[in-house]
């Protein structure tokens, strides 16, 4: 067993999954104006720091994925957070990428940005005690979109990132993201999906990656949120099923999908759906950003002295979010 199947295996087993705590911050102050706290790098690392302190964290959060500004912050007791996050057995991981740009050629859609210079800040992070990274790309489904030329393009560029990151001994998280935004059906998604995963694989094979060194972090298949012709839970796990096992190499150890606007049950509950009918050799878990934060940021905004009224909140996302990473989620487990 390789090195970084060993980290991929440790990040995603026993129903553990990822805490994408990696918003930027300019989306992280979006997120705090929306509950009107200030967005101050003291208030940033503090909520962060209260979640990472959680009960919850050895059982269920395998590696938490960090932004530039918090890898580098220390706690109230002076504690680096890399060491805070390994102290509760969890990997440090980092967002690497730095952002997604308008696409010349497609000016409609994006590529995402961030190759140059990466080797070397790779290596600051690496001693900095990050052992996995996220890169994402985004791609959104009209009747022309995504194009060959964003599929492609995304493609390459995820596949140089995950080279540049196994080449540091750090397992790469490949994220092709299809926006749910728009009135697409599900079957749009699904074949879209299907189509930009399989060119990453293809890119990833032709960079020699180590494919058993890899997390996919992808979307569900789900109907456009502005679709009428949304399905139902059953149908999107057998939908997301399906794309997966046609579309992602059996070497690869695990998927962990992102919440991608789904609200916290929804996410729970087709993550709980998608086990239950995992027929793959894949770990299906969770790599959440919103879906586990949501509840826990509303709560801390109501007075962000209440440390333990917040890990209440986040403890229970992480239960039941790990408990659906193994099919055994139920909704009367949410009272
Ligand atoms: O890249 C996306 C984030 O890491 C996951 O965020 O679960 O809110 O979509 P989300």
């Amino acid at each position: 067993m390789s090195e970084l199947n060993t980290i991929a295996l440790k990040i995603l087993s026993n129903g553990k999954g990822i805490l994408a705590a990696d918003e930027s911050t300019a989306t992280m102050t979006k997120r705090l104006d929306s509950v009107n706290v200030p967005s101050t790098p003291e208030n940033r690392l503090s909520f962060r720091e209260t979640l990472f302190s959680s009960s919850s964290m050895s059982e269920c959060i395998g590696g938490v994925i960090l932004y530039d500004e918090t890898i580098k912050q220390q706690t109230s007791n002076k504690k680096n957070i890399p060491d805070l996050l390994q102290s509760v057995n969890s990997i440090p991981g980092i967002k690497v990428d730095t952002g997604a740009k308008s696409l010349a050629g497609s000016p409609n859609e994006k590529v995402t940005e961030g190759l140059d210079g990466l080797r070397d800040r790779l290596k600051e992070y690496y001693k900095l005690g990050a052992r996995f990274t996220k890169w994402r790309g985004v791609y959104n489904i009209t009747k022309d979109h995504p194009s060959k030329l964003a599929v492609h393009s995304n493609a390459h560029a995820l596949a140089r990132y995950a080279a540049l990151v196994q080449e540091c001994n750090m397992v790469p998280i490949v994220e092709p993201e299809v926006l749910m935004d728009g009135n697409h059906s599900a079957e749009d998604c699904l074949k879209k999906t299907s189509e930009v995963i399989k060119k990453c694989f293809e890119e990833l094979i032709l960079h020699k990656i180590d494919l058993t060194g890899v997390i996919l972090k992808p979307n569900m298949i789900l109907a456009g949120s502005e679709s009428d012709n949304k399905i139902n839970g059953d149908e999107v796990a057998k939908l997301t099923v399906e794309c997966l096992k046609n579309s992602v190499p059996s070497e690869v150890p695990g998927v962990a999908f992102l919440s991608g606007g789904q609200s916290e049950i929804e996410s729970t509950e087709n993550l709980n759906l998608i086990n239950k009918v995992n027929n793959t050799n894949f770990i299906m878990s969770y790599s959440y950003g919103r879906a586990l934060q949501q509840s826990a940021l509303k709560c801390w905004s109501k007075n962000i002295t209440d440390i333990e009224g917040t890990q209440k909140v986040f403890n229970h996302r992480a239960k039941m979010n790990t408990l659906a990473a193994q099919g055994k989620w139920s909704k009367e487990l949410e009272n």
